[in-house]
């Protein structure tokens, strides 16, 4: 008789645009992936029964890798947006949050967006943050590969403001000590993040729903989130 085959686990292939902390970022000693995106996606590939394997790649990159079936899944602080859900399915929402603007922590005059027209505005490409200071009258937009790289900018003055997303504000501020940026006025913007899935893996979608569902039932998620934003 044939030996019995050890089942191999099947694969769960997760893209994400890994310098959003805290959602998603690489530990400085472990070099692993970590953040609530990250320890959420891991508890739902547990609840999936598959192994989740993730990888980098630009924030812009996403949709079209999901839609060239390079990956399965993608969770990236992504909002659930009307455009994006033309192009591919989204989970049920998993997390709610809103676009903020951060100045330098000496800078009396931007105190809200309408303080904004005419000014210089850093962004990360692809984002719901660039959409929305391309809004903003008279602004020049300046847009970069991430997060961490607006930050800089603004922190060496070539620009006058971050648009982005109000936790990871929140978190790059704590981070920092608060001696070079602060978080100004209201949220600009109410959005949810959803796990964003191919249109021809409804399936997966399923699944990813049912697991999400799960989690909150079972109090994982709470943990997850007690974890990441708990005070
Ligand atoms: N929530 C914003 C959006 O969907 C920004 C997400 C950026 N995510 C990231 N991992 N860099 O456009």
């Amino acid at each position: 008789a044939k030996p019995a085959e050890t089942p191999k686990a099947k694969v769960l292939k997760v893209g994400s645009e890994t310098t959003f902390a805290p959602f998603e970022f690489q530990d400085e000693k472990s070099k692993e992936y970590v953040g609530f995106d990250m320890d959420l996606i891991r508890a739902i590939g547990k609840e999936m029964g598959v192994e989740v394997q993730i990888q980098s790649m630009g924030f812009d990159g996403l949709i079209p890798a999901l839609e060239a079936g390079n990956i399965d899944v993608a969770i990236s602080g992504m909002t659930i947006t009307a455009e994006r859900a033309k192009k591919v399915d989204f989970s049920t929402p998993y997390y709610k949050s809103g676009l903020s603007m951060v100045v330098k922590v000496d800078n009396d005059t931007l105190k809200t967006f309408k303080d904004l027209e005419g000014k210089r505005i850093a962004v990360q490409i692809g984002t719901t943050g660039a959409m929305e200071a391309k809004k903003i009258k008279d602004a020049t937009i300046r847009e970069f590969n991430n997060a961490p790289e607006a930050f800089m900018e603004l922190k060496a003055g070539g620009v006058d403001a971050v648009v982005n997303d109000l936790p990871v504000n929140e978190y790059y501020i704590a981070q920092a000590g608060g001696k070079d940026a602060k978080v100004v006025g209201e949220p600009l913007t109410s959005e949810e993040y959803g796990i964003a899935i191919s249109k021809k893996n409804t399936e997966t979608t399923e699944k990813v729903n049912k697991a999400i569902e799960a989690l909150k039932k079972n109090g994982e998620y709470e943990r997850i989130y007690m974890k990441w934003f708990g005070k």
